[in-house]
């Protein structure tokens, strides 16, 4: 397995996940602030107030990746610290934050990869519609202008949104992520204002005549139970909702057919103009990959109308996701010939598996995470051997950290976290991933 000496090998994280100290230095409250201080929300009534205290640690956690001979870091920006209010007066403390950060990992020779958007919307913005009203595309642009001036000179790599599907599926459908809506006629409204954000994010970000920002989506390969046509049907369905419904007016310019027939008389007609602003040419595309898709018809399973089913003898983890590596090649090689040749990260892959809340030795040992990483770089190696022009892989996550609704009760960390005392161990997993990079120097 050839990788190129300029990959580029990392770990990812998201601010609400790692940070702790939410109101810290003038910082307003988000979204997710506010979700998990609503009773019910949060498993075992967990918040991010402390988290991986990541705010006041961050020197030694860049000094980890540096240990780890990690050559780049996805962390995202929460927007309630530079502008509390979502719009108005940028938050000079907030920045600094930040500024901190990218310039302690620049001293580590570590090159910082952005997100302006890990799904902790400003409180004060979801008070005036949140994603569902259409004025976001610019309070998202001007914010990301403001974080382009701020940090552009460190940041290496800019991704707008974070799983664009995420936040609508769980945020504006399902209710279980924040801000907890369950509303049918609500969800492909957010999406489209996403969307339109992330366009005008691109767009403003070129007035600095610069080329390194994308998206980042989750892509989850959809495969039929059975090859009944109710089944086949319901893989397109999912595929089309899932995995398409946001690339595809990103680089084909309108949403997948199949949109109109999931959402029934919630779908919108939506101005033709915007899809000019949607469409704005991006210089990268992150993908996450965690797992497949094996997908039956199910007439219950909003909007898709169908489920998956559990394939005997596969190995499930902690969050009930399916281990499957070789369709991650399969993804990849999709990715290309549907939407073309073009530089590709993968911005997230990895697994939550069981490790115990305290580390008794100096190292975790957590072998099925090794088989995960090990299994998925091989598959990674394949998408290279084929042609596929991936640039880089970021490792979800460097810590164990929030897990969203699920609290601290999911681990996805290479390096483990106690979370009564904030020591951090490494797991064996961060270890092989080490070496392996190593290995290729
Ligand atoms: C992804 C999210 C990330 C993390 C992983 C496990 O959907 O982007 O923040 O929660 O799942």
């Amino acid at each position: 397995m050839t990788f190129p000496r300029s990959f580029v090998w990392g770990a990812a994280t998201a601010a609400h996940q790692i940070e702790g100290s939410p109101f810290a230095d003038g910082a307003g409250p988000s979204i997710w602030t506010r979700f998990s201080r609503t009773p019910g929300r949060m498993t075992n009534g967990d918040t991010g107030d402390v988290a991986c205290d990541h705010y006041h640690r961050y020197r030694d956690d860049v000094a980890l990746m540096k240990s780890l001979g990690l050559g780049a870091y996805r962390f995202s920006i929460s927007w309630s610290r530079l502008f509390p209010n979502g719009t108005g007066e940028l938050n000079p403390h907030g920045v600094d934050f930040y500024r901190r950060l990218v310039d302690a990992l620049r001293e580590a020779g570590i090159r910082p990869m952005a997100t302006l958007y890990h799904w902790d919307l400003p409180a004060a913005l979801d008070d005036r519609g949140g994603w569902l009203n259409r004025d976001v595309a610019d309070w998202f642009a001007d914010y990301a202008s403001a974080a382009f001036r701020a940090l552009d000179d460190g940041v290496e790599w800019w991704a707008t949104l974070n799983e664009p599907w995420v936040v609508t599926d769980g945020g504006y459908l399902h209710g279980g992520l924040a801000p907890g809506h369950s509303n049918l006629f609500e969800a492909p409204i957010a999406s489209h204002n996403l969307l339109r954000a992330h366009g005008r994010a691109v767009q403003a970000y070129r007035a600095l005549g610069k080329h390194a920002i994308g998206i980042v989506v989750n892509l989850e390969p959809k495969v039929p139970a059975s090859n009944s046509d109710a089944d086949l049907d319901a893989t397109r369905r999912a595929d089309a909702y899932m995995n398409r419904q946001y690339l595809d007016p990103m680089f084909r310019r309108a949403y997948p057919e199949e949109m109109p027939d999931l959402f029934g008389a919630a779908w919108p007609q939506f101005p033709v103009a915007d899809f000019d602003e949607i469409a704005a040419p991006v210089d990268f595309v992150g993908i996450n990959y965690y797992k497949r898709g094996m997908t039956r018809r199910d007439p219950h399973q909003w909007v898709e109308r169908a489920s998956l089913v559990r394939v005997p003898g596969s190995i499930y983890t902690e969050t009930d996701w399916e281990v499957h590596a070789p369709a991650l090649t399969d993804l990849l090689l999709w990715f290309r010939e549907r939407y073309g040749a073009m530089p590709v990260y993968i911005t997230e892959n990895g697994a939550a598996f069981y490790d115990p809340p305290a580390a008794f030795a100096d190292v975790v040992e957590d072998p099925l995470r090794v088989h995960y990483l090990r299994e998925h770089l091989a598959a990674l190696g394949r998408a290279l051997d084929a042609g596929v022009d991936v640039r880089g892989y970021f490792v979800w996550s460097l810590l164990d950290n929030l897990e969203w609704s699920h609290g601290y009760t999911k681990r996805f960390g290479i390096v483990h976290v106690d979370f009564a005392t904030q020591k951090r161990t490494m797991k064996r997993s961060a270890l092989v991933y080490r070496d392996f990079i190593a290995s290729l120097k």
